[in-house]
């Protein structure tokens, strides 16, 4: 090899691994993009790998684990519930369903539509639950707002059984509610 041939060779080269380290630090880069704002495509793909179709949430990890303290809360409801029914307690069960788990509820401001922005923005000051409302997709917001709502009515209908003693109503009421529990659970997860 003559030494204009070397020279060009080594020129060459050098290109080809100053290339390839691009290359890679643009693959890197881009899936560091992809790991940090999930795609849908992502997501999706994660579920199906955990043969689970449910919508994974991206919420950051605070949030996640308000929101499940929410959820513990919401069992313990029904249970007292179910417990004030079974000891015909009906005006009891209204108060406990009502207090916290009614559309008047603190948890229930997680799931009225945001004021202003659709938009996730961390910055703006207020409570967790606001900033639920803000991260929560649509659909999952409408279920839970329509689950509160069902509280409502069976603590409406639980008081009418506190004065006619009849429980067929509260109970169908009951089971309206329990049935968005069900219905969003279906859908969605946090892992
Ligand atoms: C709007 C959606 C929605 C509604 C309505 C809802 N949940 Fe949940 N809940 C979730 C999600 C999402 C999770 C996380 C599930 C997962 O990651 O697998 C969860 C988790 C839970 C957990 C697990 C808590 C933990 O610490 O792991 C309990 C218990 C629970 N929910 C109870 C309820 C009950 C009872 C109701 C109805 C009174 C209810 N939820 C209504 C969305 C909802």
């Amino acid at each position: 090899m003559r030494s204009h041939d070397c020279q060009v060779w080594k020129t060459s080269m050098r290109s080809l691994a100053i290339a390839s380290i691009f290359t890679f630090a643009l693959i890197g880069y881009a899936h560091a993009q992809t790991d940090l704002q999930p795609t849908m495509d992502h997501k999706m793909h994660m579920a199906a790998m955990a043969n689970d179709s449910r919508q994974l949430l991206d919420f950051p990890p605070p949030m996640k684990a308000h929101m499940l303290s929410n959820m513990r809360d919401h069992l313990q409801v029904i249970s007292e519930v179910v417990d004030a029914i079974s000891k015909a307690q009906f005006g009891k069960a209204a108060k406990i369903a009502g207090d916290r788990l009614g559309l008047d509820s603190p948890a229930a401001e997680g799931c009225k539509a945001p004021a202003g922005t659709s938009q996730p923005q961390m910055s703006t000051p207020g409570s967790m639950e606001q900033m639920m409302a803000q991260f929560m997709p649509e659909g999952m917001r409408n279920i839970g707002y329509s689950m509160h709502s069902a509280a409502s009515d069976f603590a409406t209908a639980a008081s009418e059984a506190a004065k006619t003693g009849d429980s067929k109503a509260a109970l169908a009421a009951l089971s309206r509610v329990t049935q968005q529990c069900v219905a969003c659970h279906s859908v969605y997860r946090l892992q």
